[in-house]
């Protein structure tokens, strides 16, 4: 029976990796752990959602196409991308801010100047070249769903994060990944009853600084909603 210290120590050692290794990821590990997801629950067991995988000479492809696509389209609004979600842009200001925070604390990492903005397109690029992952994973939501789609498939990415820390494997959840559906769907076949929602890049994390830094938690008092009496 794993104990809360175990549950909290694989918990809060999963970080956003932003480097990784070019070793491939063994099929049935990959396997193990994007079963380990299903553990999650979700709506009316419904599980709205569906993954595509992409490895290989498939990855490269895909890569490439969003590379060049974000490098076409830089000047366009949003990069040109037409994403099946979409969010108020600029964010909220408090939302604003926290993700200001974190865009700060990468470049900093990353030795990469405010006002460089080659250095930041570079590093946007590095989104499309799923950080040096062998493995791309898209996942989509069954738009009959709705939000309640997005909930599940939150419920089960994190539980497949988790599972790929305690296999020693890195993951970046990426809204980037969102952005140009029709390249994706070119790739796979998949019905028009699904939404593309994000992505996420999995393999060995690397030594690369970026992997040491680690994005603030927000203490839960932030969060708490008071009475209104109070
Ligand atoms: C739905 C979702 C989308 C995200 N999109 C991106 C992304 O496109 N690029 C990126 O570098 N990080 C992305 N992240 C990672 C967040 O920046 C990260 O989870 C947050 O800063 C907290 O850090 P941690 O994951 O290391 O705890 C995303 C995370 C989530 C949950």
């Amino acid at each position: 029976m794993t104990s809360y210290e175990q549950f909290h120590e694989l918990a809060q050692s999963r970080r956003s990796t932003r480097d990784f290794l070019t070793t491939p990821i063994a099929p049935e590990l990959l396997d193990k752990v994007l079963s380990t997801g299903l553990t999650a629950p979700s709506w009316s067991n419904t599980r709205p959602f569906m993954i595509a995988i992409a490895q290989h000479e498939q990855r490269d492809r895909l890569s490439k196409a969003l590379v060049d696509r974000l490098r076409d389209s830089a000047e366009l609004p949003g990069m040109g991308g037409n994403p099946d979600f979409t969010h108020q842009n600029p964010y909220p200001e408090v939302l604003l801010q926290r993700s200001q925070r974190v865009g700060k604390g990468i470049y900093d990492t990353l030795q990469i100047d405010r006002t460089d903005s080659k250095a930041r397109f570079n590093f946007l690029e590095r989104n499309y070249e799923f950080f040096g992952a062998p493995t791309a994973l898209f996942f989509f939501t069954h738009r009959g769903l709705d939000q309640f789609g997005t909930l599940d498939l939150g419920l089960y990415m994190q539980a497949t994060m988790l599972a790929a820390t305690a296999n020693g494997l890195g993951t970046c959840a990426q809204g980037y990944l969102g952005n140009y559906p029709d390249i994706i769907r070119s790739e796979f076949d998949v019905s028009d009853d699904y939404a593309l929602v994000c992505g996420m890049s999995i393999g060995y994390p690397s030594e690369h600084p970026i992997n040491g830094w680690q994005a603030e938690r927000l203490p839960l008092e932030e969060l708490l909603i008071r009475p209104s009496n109070s």
